[in-house]
């Protein structure tokens, strides 16, 4: 009999829990690691909104063993997180650094000796800062540094990584890094950012290649995915939707699966596409990774506006602590459309994150009582069951995260984890939806 409490997955779906090295690690200086334009971003004031860095963080580096007890206790059997650039290559380029290599070392195996199967991103947000100096991902050769940075990688973990990721979210580097300005490198370029995304998406094919011939098994993407919905039925709104829709949607997920970018794109990307360079992008992929969180609501700007859309606030849905708001439904229909789209081109699905934010603490015993957490979970593990009945073939969850950690521009202020991190004394404490998802794991009839 199945327990009719927890949503039920099919046998074999893998549960899973994420992070990211900037936003958990610390020891920002230690071992060799080189700045990263997260470690230059946070120390700039007025870029984080509470004045915190990444410095110390969760210090997972030093207390990696204790988190993935927590795993083993969660019954977890995947773990996403992400790999430094800047502590295996200090500067970028060049010889690799054997502690930084060393650490990764240790935290794969342990992981492995917990059980948890890893799941490697190589690139999510912190770009070595002397890379940066040199046009960081505006400039072309920093896909040829990424390269070889995936080579190292691949050489030395391959044997021991089940799932890779080149970049995570590169639509988010490329707007909010080099558009808007609001992540690092903090650049404002609006539209003449655009050469960045390109770049990214050929560091991708680079990367899945050189990940390959070092011998990865199983190489995908961590795509983050909106469903875009205009602010009304003007033309305007409806217009203005469908472009924003190729820039967040459509920028990264076309090039990867078809070969080709969106056509309302092709005119702003022609200059910057270089002969094979859509052929690099379009690797086999063995999973596709998406991140997803909310629907966005899109209107079309004034006419004097820099950009021609605009976010426009969706109301009528209840809402988590960052103000972002919960609409499992929208992520059931997005994969049934996706795969609808896509069939033939889509290999099979993980979800490489899904969370919200909460920011309670331990109450007067101790207890961290976040029943907005599960009832969140709980909603989106349904919309994917029923997406998985309808056909869409969705294999994993990693839920975003496995503890609260550095929120970029937001700091500390807000808090996705299972696990409650006390930032001043470092103490872990697992919050009511951590039992949650433990208790939802050991429920499912078979699972990996
Ligand atoms: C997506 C990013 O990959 C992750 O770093 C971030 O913390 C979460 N979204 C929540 O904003």
């Amino acid at each position: 009999m199945s327990d009719q409490r927890f949503p039920q997955l099919p046998p074999g779906f893998r549960f899973g829990t994420s992070t990211a090295s900037y936003q958990i690690e610390g020891a920002a200086t230690e071992d060799g690691k080189g700045p990263s334009i997260w470690d230059t971003f946070a120390h700039t004031p007025g870029k984080i909104i509470d004045g915190s860095t990444g410095d110390v963080a969760c210090d997972h580096y030093h207390r990696h063993d204790e988190d993935v007890a927590l795993m083993k206790q969660l019954g977890t059997r995947g773990y996403r997180f992400s790999i430094s650039w800047p502590r295996i290559q200090p500067t970028g380029s060049g010889a690799a650094n054997a502690k930084g290599l060393d650490f990764y070392d240790r935290l794969i195996d342990s992981l492995l000796a917990s059980g948890q199967q890893p799941m490697a991103t190589l690139y999510h947000w912190d770009l070595p800062q002397a890379l940066e100096d040199d046009g960081g991902w505006l400039n072309r050769s920093t896909i040829d540094r990424f390269a070889d940075y995936a080579a190292i990688l691949g050489e030395r973990f391959a044997d021991r990584v089940e799932h890779w990721i080149p970049i995570n979210e590169p639509n988010v580097v490329s707007m909010m890094g080099y558009s808007i300005g609001f992540h690092a490198p903090g650049k404002v370029l609006m539209f003449d950012g655009l050469p960045v995304a390109h770049h990214l998406n050929v560091a991708h094919g680079r990367a899945a290649i050189a990940l390959r011939a070092a011998g990865a098994a199983s190489v995908g993407c961590a795509n983050n995915h909106a469903p875009m919905w205009p602010a009304s039925d003007d033309a305007a709104d409806v217009g203005a939707t469908k472009l924003f829709d190729a820039m967040w949607n459509g920028m990264f997920l076309e090039p990867m699966l078809l070969g080709r970018y969106p056509v309302d794109l092709q005119p702003l990307l022609e200059d910057v596409i270089k002969d094979g360079d859509l052929a690099t992008i379009r690797q086999p992929l063995d999973f596709y990774g998406v991140n997803y969180y909310n629907p966005m609501r899109i209107g079309a700007a004034p006419e004097d506006a820099e950009m021609p859309f605009e976010f426009r606030e969706l109301l009528g849905y209840p809402t988590t602590d960052f103000g972002w708001p919960i609409v499992p439904d929208a992520l059931r229909e997005w994969l049934i459309m996706f795969r609808a789209r896509f069939r033939a081109a889509l290999p099979p699905i993980m979800i490489t994150e899904s969370g919200c934010a909460y920011n309670m603490g331990p109450d007067a015993n101790g207890v961290v009582d976040d029943q907005q957490r599960i009832d969140y979970l709980d909603a989106h593990l349904r919309a994917i069951a029923t997406a998985i009945e309808r056909g869409v073939d969705v294999r994993g969850y990693y839920t975003w995260s496995l503890m609260d950690n550095f929120e970029w521009s937001e700091g500390f202020t807000q808090r996705f984890g299972l696990v409650h991190i006390d930032y001043d004394t470092l103490v872990r404490t697992p919050k009511r939806s951590f039992q949650w998802y433990a208790d939802m794991i050991a429920a499912q009839p078979a699972h990996d």
